[in-house]
Parts: structure tokens; sequence; C-alpha cells
């Protein structure tokens, strides 16, 4: 069921979420699909709903700052930036501390995890509301779109009666959260996002991206992710035949085939990210907008360059996932 998110409705939904059931939430990056992050059986169903690997842990989101140190064990640099960057688009891997009631198949058996403290007045009001921390996933079945309107979401779980879906408008930002992993010496970004290096590394010193095909440890790595049903045509010049446009800036140099130029294209075909060329309003439509083409009947999306920098490299990730084939 969908309902908009009034303060009435947030209370029922932490109340579902202590009798085990699934909410899926709104936060600033994407909608998210919450449960008991202490209750083992809550957590099975995220993975049940999401057909996720076991192997693929969750984060943990909590109300506040200060409530992390229960969950994990924060050095210098976790202080360092929970303070400064929390509640935000960052999710700090880290130790976990001995004992702390989260179920282990939430962090699938591993002496680390992952927490976050969103910012979104629904997600905060959720877990204040509730009282404690609620795992929660992108609202997608694995490896398909991220949700950032509450409409996707109940796109992806339409058949599912069981989860409550909480509707609080369009996510700002757009893209799933920086996940940086702080439980190795030298700090390690395993998921780029809205936070990059330059804003982390006045902060804590040095970060590195993982390497490809080396410290795989966020399963969303390397493998088809984020797709689209329709292929994706990656650093496109030009549009084919019965393809779709996701434009980013001015699309005047694209030929389009049998039409001439971009600007004639029939609307449901064409999408542009930014026209202005801004990264940060091309992640807050990327996935509607990929939704959106993916609708159209296309045979393929073909994709304009996205320059490889700031927030560029998130955007290009995501990209390079969805275009890879089984
Ligand atoms: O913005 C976000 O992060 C959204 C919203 C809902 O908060 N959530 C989200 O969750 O994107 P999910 O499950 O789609 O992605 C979580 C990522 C996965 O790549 C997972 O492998 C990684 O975080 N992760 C979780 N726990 C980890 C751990 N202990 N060590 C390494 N990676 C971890
Ligand atoms: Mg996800």
């Amino acid at each position: 069921m969908l309902y908009q998110a009034t303060q009435d409705r947030i209370v029922e939904a932490a109340q579902s979420l202590r009798d085990g059931q699934l909410v899926a939430f709104p936060s600033e990056t994407v909608y998210g699909l919450g449960a008991d992050a202490t209750s083992d059986a809550a957590i099975a169903a995220i993975y049940s709903a999401k057909r996720r690997p076991a192997h693929n842990p969750l984060i943990v989101h909590l109300a506040h700052a200060s409530d992390a140190d229960r969950y994990a064990i924060l050095d210098l640099r976790a202080q360092t930036l929970a303070a400064t960057l929390w509640p935000g688009p960052l999710t700090l891997v880290l130790p976990a501390r001995p004992n702390n009631g989260i179920s282990r198949h939430a962090t699938a058996n591993l002496p680390t995890i992952a927490l976050r403290v969103p910012a979104h007045p629904v997600a905060h009001a959720l877990l204040a509301a509730f009282d404690g921390p609620l795992a929660a996933p992108s609202a997608n079945p694995s490896g398909l779109l991220s949700p950032t309107a509450a409409q996707h979401v109940a796109r992806h779980f339409n058949d599912d009666a069981n989860i409550t879906i909480l509707a609080g408008g369009a996510s700002a930002i757009g893209l799933e959260s920086t996940v940086l992993d702080l439980s190795v010496p030298e700090a390690v970004i395993l998921r780029a996002g809205t936070i990059t290096p330059e804003e982390l590394e006045p902060l804590i010193g040095p970060v590195r991206f993982a390497a490809e095909g080396g410290d795989i440890k966020a399963p969303g790595q390397l493998t088809r992710h984020y797709a689209t049903k329709t292929p994706l045509r990656l650093n496109a010049v030009d549009v084919k035949e019965n393809e779709a446009l996701l434009a980013f800036g001015d699309p005047k140099f694209i030929g389009v085939s049998g039409i001439g130029f971009a600007r004639d294209m029939p609307e449901a075909l064409y999408r542009n990210l930014s026209r202005a060329g801004d990264l940060h309003e091309a992640a807050t439509n990327f996935y509607a907008s990929l939704f959106e083409l993916d609708q159209s009947g296309a045979t393929a999306i073909a994709v304009m360059k996205i320059p490889p920098y700031g927030l560029g490299i998130a955007l290009n990730d995501r990209l390079q996932r969805a275009a890879t084939k089984e």
C-alpha cells in the first residue's frame, strides 16, 4: 500500500516495522526498503522481497550520529566524518561492535557494519518513531534501477501487498550514498556518490577509489547493476533508428537517424539530464529519466558522454554497470 507520509502514517509504519514488516521510505539519495535491523526474520524478508544474494550486506540507518557508537567502533576519522557530514549521503563501513544486537544476516556475517544517518525529514521521522536501527537497501529488486520516487517503488513491488510505501516526493540527490570503508588503515570508496574525495580528504587525509577487480567488498561492484530492460549505448554521438536519447548538456550536435535533430525527437524518446550540463541536476534526474525511457519501447537508449570528474564519476559508474551484459 502507498500512503502520503503524514505523521500518523509514519507512526503506523513504525509499528509495522516493530511487527517485522517492510516499509519503503524516501531518503535524500534514493528510496529505501526498511526493516528492523535487529530482527533476523525482518531482514530475511528484505532479502526475499529484493531477491538479493545473502552475501550482499545492508546499510543500517540511524536517527542520530550519536547512535553510531552503539553499533560500531568509530576511530578519529569516523568521528570527524560523522560530526561533519551526517546527516547526509555518506555511508561508513566500520568495525562492528561485538554483541551490538544487529542481525548477523543484515551484515552478511562480516566483522564490519555499514552505517548511515539520512538527511530527509520523513526518513528521520520514521527512524525517530521506530526508535531503533533500520536496515534499508534501495527499494528495488536486486540489480534493477534504484527508485527516486514512490511511484518507482510501487512499480517495482506492485504485487507485494506486504510492503508499505511512504510517499515523500522525489529524492533530491537522486544517487545512492557514497560508501566509504574506514575499517582499513587507508580510506577506500567502495561506491562512488555525491560525497567525493575532494570533500573527504581535507577532513581525513588521502582517500582512494576501490580498484576494479581488486578489493571488491561492495558486491554491487563489477557486476551488472542499476539495469534497465532496454540496453544502453554509452558515449553516443548519434541516435539510431528506434533508439531513445538520454542527453547531457546541449544535444544540438547529435544527429538523429530519420529525424535530423534531437530537438525534433518525440517527447517519449528524449530526456535531458541537465541542459545546462550541471552534474548535480543530472544526478537528481538520472534514475527517473532511465525509468521513463525504459518504458518508451525504444530498442536501445543512446546516452551522451558525461564528464568523468566530480559527481560524473558516480554517474559513469552507474551507467557502466547498467550497460554491462549479464
Ligand atoms: O543511499 C543509499 O545508500 C541507499 C539509501 C536507502 O540509504 N541505500 C542503498 O543500499 O543504496 P544498497 O543495499 O542498495 O547498497 C548498499 C551498499 C552495497 O553495495 C553493499 O554491498 C554495501 O553498501 N555494504 C553494506 N555493508 C557493507 C559492509 N559491511 N562492507 C562493505 N560494503 C557494504
Ligand atoms: Mg541498491
